[in-house]
């Protein structure tokens, strides 16, 4: 049951398309150089940014930002928000970005790119904004799947989470198959360790509690890991902690999505760490909004942030995003800071 549930959400998971995009990559640095061209910076000072002044008005050498840099870069109010992406999710990082831009939070996005090519396209187009913590996503890594270097590779987004708790930022994680309808901050109520959605379909009512639900009958939580709100507090990091000890001593059984792991660091400090389960019906599963007209309509007006889970393929999500009006990159590009892609 577990496995129906997380394998009807892959495109949610950016861990488990390394697989897809490994394939994607297998002429990475072909593609990267054809990229580089494409962008109309073909020179060859481009690829060694330090000789070339034409980047001197950039806040730094972003090509080599640590994420201590761009997190200071970034922030606005000790807040950051992070993604992640790889290159061929880019339109759906756009998409987002519209719609985090309508709610005025975009100037607090930080890209974390997972490959050279994205790294390069969003620091060109908006600078600082993005940045690459090694080793890139390239099918010259050779991490086989199921090995220790691939499960570290997927434990990266706690790590990442973890390290900007550590520098004492509040982060938003957002997966990019998500659009803004509200401002999420003003829902982030109280002063909690850290705030998620819960990924069943199951309807509750809207006065739900807080607290992290019950175990189903299999003894799993269906905490999504795609959207998290964290203060640098010693809960948040201690869950980053668990979080990332579960990923490594997982089996294949969770090929390489981090969601159970989430949910199990979840359940093994719930009384160490002050949790807060947002509203259902302000922060629906896509299994919820895409598939139930009927709560759509009763719950009209208090959805915030949709996440467009629940669904295979990536064309399938894009159509998906079409069908119902949410597809806001064909005419509104402009007012992503990324523009028009391509
Ligand atoms: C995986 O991570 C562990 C702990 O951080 C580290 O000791 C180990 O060398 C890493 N292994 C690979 C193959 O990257
Ligand atoms: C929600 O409202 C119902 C009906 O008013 C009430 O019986 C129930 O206790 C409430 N639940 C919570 C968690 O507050
Ligand atoms: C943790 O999981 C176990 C096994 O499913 C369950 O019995 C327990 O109630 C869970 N604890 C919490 C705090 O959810």
């Amino acid at each position: 049951m577990a496995q129906q549930l997380f394998s009807s959400s892959p495109l949610s998971c950016p861990s488990i398309s390394h697989r897809r995009h490994i394939s994607l990559f297998n002429n990475g640095l072909l593609l990267l150089v054809a990229l580089l061209f494409l962008l109309g910076a073909g020179s060859p000072l481009f690829m060694f940014p330090n000789r070339s002044s034409s980047y001197s008005s950039l806040p730094s050498d972003w090509r080599d930002y640590s994420l201590a840099q761009a997190a200071k870069f970034v922030a606005k109010d000790g807040t950051v928000i992070v993604c992640t992406v790889s290159y061929p999710f880019l339109p759906f990082l756009n998409n987002w970005l519209i719609s985090v831009s309508r709610q005025k939070h975009q100037d607090k996005v930080l890209v974390i790119a997972e490959d050279y090519a994205t790294l390069y396209l969003i620091n060109e187009k908006w600078p600082g904004h993005a940045v690459l913590i090694p080793p890139a996503l390239d099918s010259r890594t050779p991490h086989k799947f199921g090995s220790q270097g691939f499960f570290n590779f997927t434990s990266r987004r706690p790590q990442h989470l973890l390290q900007l708790l550590e520098l004492g930022y509040n982060v938003m994680y957002n997966d990019v198959d998500m659009v803004w309808l509200q401002d999420p901050f003003q829902y982030l109520e109280g002063i909690h360790d850290v705030y998620f959605t819960d990924d069943r379909t199951t309807i509750k009512p809207l006065n739900h509690s807080h607290n992290l639900p019950p175990p189903d009958r299999n003894g799993v939580t269906y905490i999504c890991s795609c959207m998290i709100f964290l203060r640098p507090k010693n809960g948040a990091k201690l869950l980053m902690k668990k979080w990332i000890e579960e990923l490594q001593a997982g089996s294949k059984a969770y090929e390489g999505n981090d969601q159970p792991a989430f949910n199990w660091a979840l359940n093994k400090t719930a009384h160490q760490v002050d949790l807060y389960l947002l509203s259902q019906a302000a922060f629906p599963t896509g299994g919820l909004y895409f598939k139930n007209k009927k709560w759509v309509e009763e719950t009209k007006g208090k959805h915030v942030i949709v996440h467009n889970n629940y669904i295979v393929g990536y064309t399938n999500k894009m159509k998906r995003f079409h069908d119902f009006g949410l597809w806001l990159v064909d005419n509104n590009a402009f007012e992503s800071p990324l523009g028009k892609l391509e």
